[in-house]
């Protein structure tokens, strides 16, 4: 049995995109367990580039079949987007994608809700992407929410969606745009597009394995951005940490046989919250340039750092991390020297953990290591012995201070651009061989 979870060990934007793409072709099944069209995973093959915001990366493959778990938020008229977006570049999904029938629904007003609050939290706002997703969460955990099975019967789902619209305008009044009935009109008609592909994925999921089939479980955002263990409350608001793949899929914690966590090579976040590392200056500019650290799905510039080891290691633990996969190394192949956090200077000394609380970060301060930069280019390198032995010592120092593998390395965005480490877990994986 070998079924693993993906995922983001940071504050998302690892690279998981390119990862699952990579891992596809050696597992029959590709299924996400949470969030929404918040995520965006770009992958790039040859000359096409895709942006895939809640369809798994797997669909890029043939043969993987994938799923959309009962964890995951979907709103129906923006994956009715993303199929048609898929269909012109080739990818069709017909037959090859399931949603949860116990999925929810991201209804209109959902955005005018999630808007409305992050505007009345000023300075304090969370700095989502405005998809919608928190208050379609909300209302799922408040038991009013709209399933995705709810499409099968056309005529309770518009009753549903019309009272959940209805309760909206009682309290947010009928002005507000995403709440106009003509919207939700084209929604229904968006939602009842999604009814072939809808279905147990649970049972769906159980059987496959049940049959010798190897399922990977692809997260979104990342575990600094999980409801509990993540930087509360600037974080998003599903569970993206390894066990909200079970609660968001409904495979079992004893079908789970492997984590593998996306760790950049240094850290990146969007949004508001805590960030220890943050760089402000030039040096900042340089990764985000390099990196080319805008969001895929909003476009907005992404916050950089250096690389976080108490972040890391935290998650490593939530995880239960067996292996990691290290992105973006290339990014760094241009700088003097490289720092690294090693633990946390505070009021009350030094510490090597995170702190629970945002309310005791404003005093932290980082404890950085500096390392030679290797300044010769990495890119496009795919194998171990072929990186500059700066840049190995930096992996491998990376690797101790975590305490996990790193089995696999990725030197460029394009699928080839990637070192899988021989006798590594991701080699296992992948089908290459311990
Ligand atoms: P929400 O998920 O839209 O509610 O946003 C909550 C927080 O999660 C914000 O800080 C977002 O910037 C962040 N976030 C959500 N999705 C992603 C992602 O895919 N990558 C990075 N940050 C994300």
């Amino acid at each position: 049995m070998k079924n693993i979870v993906v995922v983001g060990t940071q504050w998302g934007d690892e690279g998981k995109g390119k990862v699952v793409d990579l891992l596809a072709p050696a597992f029959d099944i590709v299924a996400r367990y949470q969030g929404g069209h918040n995520a965006g995973h770009t992958v790039i093959i040859g000359d096409r580039k895709f942006i895939l915001r809640l369809v798994p990366s797997g669909i890029l493959h043939d043969s993987a079949v994938c799923v959309l778990g009962n964890g995951v938020v979907v709103d129906a008229q923006a994956l009715v987007e993303e199929i048609e977006g898929l269909g012109t570049l080739g990818v069709e999904v017909d037959g090859r994608l399931r949603i949860s029938n116990r999925a929810h629904l991201i209804l209109p007003h959902h955005r005018a809700v999630e808007r409305i609050s992050e505007e009345r939290r000023g300075e304090d706002r969370v700095g989502t992407t405005m998809r919608g997703i928190g208050p379609s969460y909300e209302e799922k955990s408040g038991r009013r929410g709209v399933r995705a099975g709810d499409i099968l019967n056309p005529a309770e789902l518009r009753r549903a969606v019309l009272a959940a619209r209805d309760e909206a305008a009682a309290t947010l009044g009928t002005t507000e745009p995403e709440l106009a009935i003509e919207g939700y009109e084209s929604y229904l008609e968006s939602a009842q597009r999604l009814a072939p592909f809808i279905s147990d994925t649970a049972c769906f999921l159980n059987d496959a394995v049940d049959a010798g089939q190897r399922v990977l479980l692809e997260g979104a955002q990342g575990t600094m951005l999980d409801l509990d263990h993540g930087s509360y409350p600037f974080v998003t608001s599903s569970s993206s940490t390894a066990g909200g793949a079970c609660t968001g899929t409904g495979l079992p914690p004893t079908r789970v046989t492997g984590a593998l966590g996306i760790i950049k090579a240094y850290t990146t976040r969007v949004g508001a919250g805590p960030f220890p590392t943050e760089l402000t200056d030039e040096r900042g500019r340089h990764l985000q340039d390099r990196g080319q650290e805008f969001g895929s799905v909003t476009g907005r510039p992404r916050r950089t750092g250096w690389f976080d080891v108490p972040v890391a290691r935290y998650s490593a633990r939530v995880n239960g991390l067996s292996s990691l996969a290290l992105t973006k190394l290339d990014v760094l192949d241009e700088l003097d020297s490289i720092s690294v956090c090693v633990g946390y200077r505070t009021a009350a000394g030094s510490c090597s953990t995170i702190p629970s609380s945002i309310h005791d970060y404003g005093d932290v301060e980082p404890i950085l290591e500096s390392f030679d930069g290797w300044k010769q280019s990495t890119r496009g390198i795919s194998r171990l012995e072929d990186l500059p032995a700066a840049a190995r010592a930096y992996v491998e120092a990376l690797s101790s201070y975590v305490g996990v593998e790193i089995g696999l390395i990725s030197t460029g965005p394009e699928r080839d651009e990637t070192i899988v480490v021989a006798g590594g877990r991701v080699a296992d994986w992948a089908g290459r061989g311990a």
